[in-house]
């Protein structure tokens, strides 16, 4: 049958028309996924959705809940397969001065003791603002590409790298095993030639490119992301069978060679007045790149060095991102509102008119807290030459990267005539409790706890969220709405779902948004979550100072749930429990009392307990588990070391599970002694703890 002009329809054939097209989008779909052969071409396929959208525009009414225009933009429903990366993915440290380069250079010398003034060479290269890929080839064939995700675990999304003409099917020359690592992102051009295609095609705009990059990759797909032209720059590696070179600037080009592509841009410099001038070079050449990038990256080129300077928890010590300087504007404050966090922090928002910033629209901006707008800091000392901000003022918009924008500065010479200091209020603009302001903290914080309805839906929003249990179709706005009406007050609420409202499926099915798939679908993903690794569980509780490096500390030293849960539950100030929590390395007193106050009997320990009793927390491969011969072990270094710096030593150690101290004591396990160890040689002799020099130090973690 000829297609009929969709201004000719009726709605009944609207309607039919609607399901017809569903259904042949979804085959197609399918199709193109699992079989990765399309049968439909890519203008059909688009057509098809053009007509889908038409009739949607003309009958609003009858828009299915299953259809394909909600498909395209973020992730759907099932999600991808989870890809645990063979070595972590990190981010980088960020440079945003030349002082702040020079000292990362020191730092780099002190680590690994070397002289101001032997040689110690660079790399520079353009840093590149898209989303980070990993590709592992095998005997030359890509075999698997994963998304960053939260550095360990990230996102199988193999068929739409298949479709970057940048990222080759297969390679020849290469190592066995191959893990290349790189930026996908999308050029200026096509960015504004897919917004305006997905305008035409009533769909989702994107912001910026970077946005528009991921929502691309992220495809579950992939005729979608075939659509959208994406591509790739190699700039390192993982997992490798051997090695690409010795340096980084050579394994690059083996990688270029290999037919990936490099940026072009990438130099080799031998001293910090060479890295300078190249960051002045790229940031010359960055408007006509055609391509966004937000700084320039310097790695230590010997990538032997690279392997002793090793990693902090989240970042090389070998490269460092120089961010280019922030972008400004100015506009009109029309309101300052106050927002109640997770935490009971009260944090002012600046609602603004909105300005371009940077090629970004902003309307919204921090004010920090309640100093910040008065024009003092923390100490109490002008800041802004003590100009104060008020509702009415023309304020100067400070954006850096993908950091939240703020109010930097004020014109008073634009203030207008009826403009009055900003009071700040001392109650909860959301419960009415009172919102004191401790000493020492530059914020207030409401006091209502968990009677506060802002601080419980942030908490749950946080629950929800990426890096905690991240349950696919639950995110921040269905939260809130469950929230409002009354379905969830508490994390426990969300696993008790399908119970309380799963048989009455009708009752979801009636709201906005919700379909019987789109329901099933979730109380699917919640079942799955009931599952939890032991830091997931606790970064999601949301306790103040608690974020994910600490839940990871936490888990891995407490291993299991009830471990953990009964230490904390004992933690006093100064007791027992106390001084075993503060023990761990990146542990202080702060965290500690927040943890010990989460955890003491009330109504916040109770909701934990309620939110446990209906999960299946996965035990912690404990620290002390590494497999080495000194993990666990605490160890102290004392003379001079002749082959590494105290640093390196250190680090080393701990990377190995080892834990480092810095007297000897009864607890010790190893002391290593170089020339001209004092008292601490003699104190161990005493003690009877095993002595090693440098070499047999060596000697025994090389094993490792
Ligand atoms: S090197 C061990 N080089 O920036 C860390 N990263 O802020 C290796 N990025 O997650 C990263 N361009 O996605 C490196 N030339 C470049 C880059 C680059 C962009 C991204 C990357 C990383 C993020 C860190």
């Amino acid at each position: 049958m000829a297609e009929k002009d969709v201004a000719n329809l009726t709605a009944q054939e609207a309607e039919a028309e609607l399901a017809r097209l569903s259904a042949i989008i979804a085959e197609a779909n399918t199709a193109y996924h699992t079989e990765d052969a399309p049968d439909l071409s890519d203008a059909d396929y688009d057509a098809l959705k053009r007509r889908n959208a038409a009739i949607e525009r003309r009958f609003p009414d009858l828009k299915r809940d299953d259809s394909p225009s909600e498909q395209v933009g973020a992730s759907v429903a099932e999600g991808f397969q989870k890809v645990a990366h063979s070595q972590r993915m990190m981010s980088l440290g960020n440079a945003f001065s030349e002082d702040d380069v020079t000292e990362f250079a020191r730092s780099v010398r002190k680590f690994l003791g070397l002289e101001e003034t032997s040689a110690l060479a660079f790399t520079a290269e353009p840093k590149i603002d898209g989303l980070s890929l990993a590709l592992r080839y095998e005997g030359g064939v890509l075999v698997q590409a994963a998304t960053r995700g939260d550095g360990a675990v990230g996102e199988n999304v193999t068929a739409n790298a298949r479709t970057i003409d940048d990222i080759p099917d297969r390679i020849s020359g290469a190592p066995d095993i191959l893990e290349v690592r790189g930026e996908v992102y999308m050029s200026h051009e096509d960015f504004a030639a897919l917004n305006l295609r997905q305008a035409e095609l009533g769909a989702k705009t994107f912001a910026n490119p970077r946005n528009a990059a991921a929502g691309s990759l992220r495809q579950l797909d992939s005729a979608i992301t075939r659509g959208r032209p994406l591509r790739f720059f190699a700039y390192g590696w993982g997992t490798l069978s051997s090695p690409l070179a010795d340096t980084q600037f050579d394994a690059l080009k083996r990688l270029h060679d290999l037919g990936f592509s490099t940026n072009p841009l990438t130099a080799l410099c031998q001293d910090i007045d060479a890295m300078l001038e190249h960051y002045q070079h790229i940031e010359q050449r960055r408007a006509t790149l055609g391509y966004d990038i937000d700084g320039v990256v310097y790695k230590v080129d010997d990538l032997d060095l690279q392997r002793r300077l090793g990693y902090r928890s989240t970042t090389p010590r070998w490269a460092i991102a120089h961010k280019f300087p922030a972008e400004l504007a100015w506009t009109r404050l029309e309101n300052i509102e106050i927002q109640v966090g997770r935490t009971g922090a009260l944090s002012p928002v600046a609602r603004l008119k909105p300005v371009t910033v940077g090629g970004v629209v902003v309307s919204n901006a921090t004010l920090h807290n309640e100093d910040y707008i008065a024009g003092r800091d923390a100490n109490g000392a002008e800041i802004r030459g003590g100009k104060d901000i008020r509702i009415g003022d023309w304020v100067q918009i400070y954006r850096a990267g993908d950091v939240i924008p703020k109010v930097a500065d004020v014109d008073l010479e634009e203030r207008p005539a009826s403009a009055k200091p900003y009071d700040f209020p001392t109650a909860c603009p959301e419960c009415g409790s009172d919102a004191p302001r401790e000493a020492g903290d530059a914020v207030r914080r409401c006091s209502g706890g968990l009677i506060c309805p802002a601080q419980a839906v942030e908490k749950l929003k946080h629950f929800v969220s990426r890096a905690a249990f991240d349950i696919e179709g639950l995110g921040a706005k269905q939260v809130e709405q469950f929230y409002r009406d009354g379905w969830i007050a508490q994390p426990a609420d969300i696993f008790t779902l399908r119970e309380r409202y799963g048989t009455g499926l009708q009752q979801l099915k009636n709201r906005e948004g919700w379909g019987e798939k789109s329901a099933n679908n979730l109380f699917d993903a919640i079942e799955e979550k009931r599952e939890i690794p032991m830091a997931r569980l606790i970064f999601a509780l949301g306790i103040r100072h608690v974020g994910e490096s600490g839940a990871n500390l936490l888990a891995g030293h407490y291993g299991t749930w009830a471990d953990f849960r009964d230490a904390m539950a004992q933690a006093e100030p100064k007791n027992d429990a106390w001084q075993h929590l503060v023990g761990i390395d990146g542990v202080g007193d702060v965290m500690a009392h927040s943890l010990a106050t989460a955890f003491r009997p009330g109504a916040e320990r109770d909701a934990i307990d309620r939110l446990v009793a209906h999960l299946d927390v996965q035990p912690a491969v404990r620290r002390g588990t590494i497999d080495s011969p000194v993990a666990g072990k605490t160890v102290v270094f004392t003379g001079t070391l002749e082959r590494m710096t105290r640093a390196e030593a250190k680090a080393r150690a701990e990377s190995l599970g080892a834990k480092v101290a810095g007297s000897v004591s009864a607890k010790t396990d190893i002391l290593v002694a170089g020339p001209g160890a004092g008292s601490k040689a003699a104190k161990a002799a005493e003690l009877g703890i095993e002595t090693l020099d440098e070499d047999g130090w060596l000697a025994l973690i090389d094993t490792a």
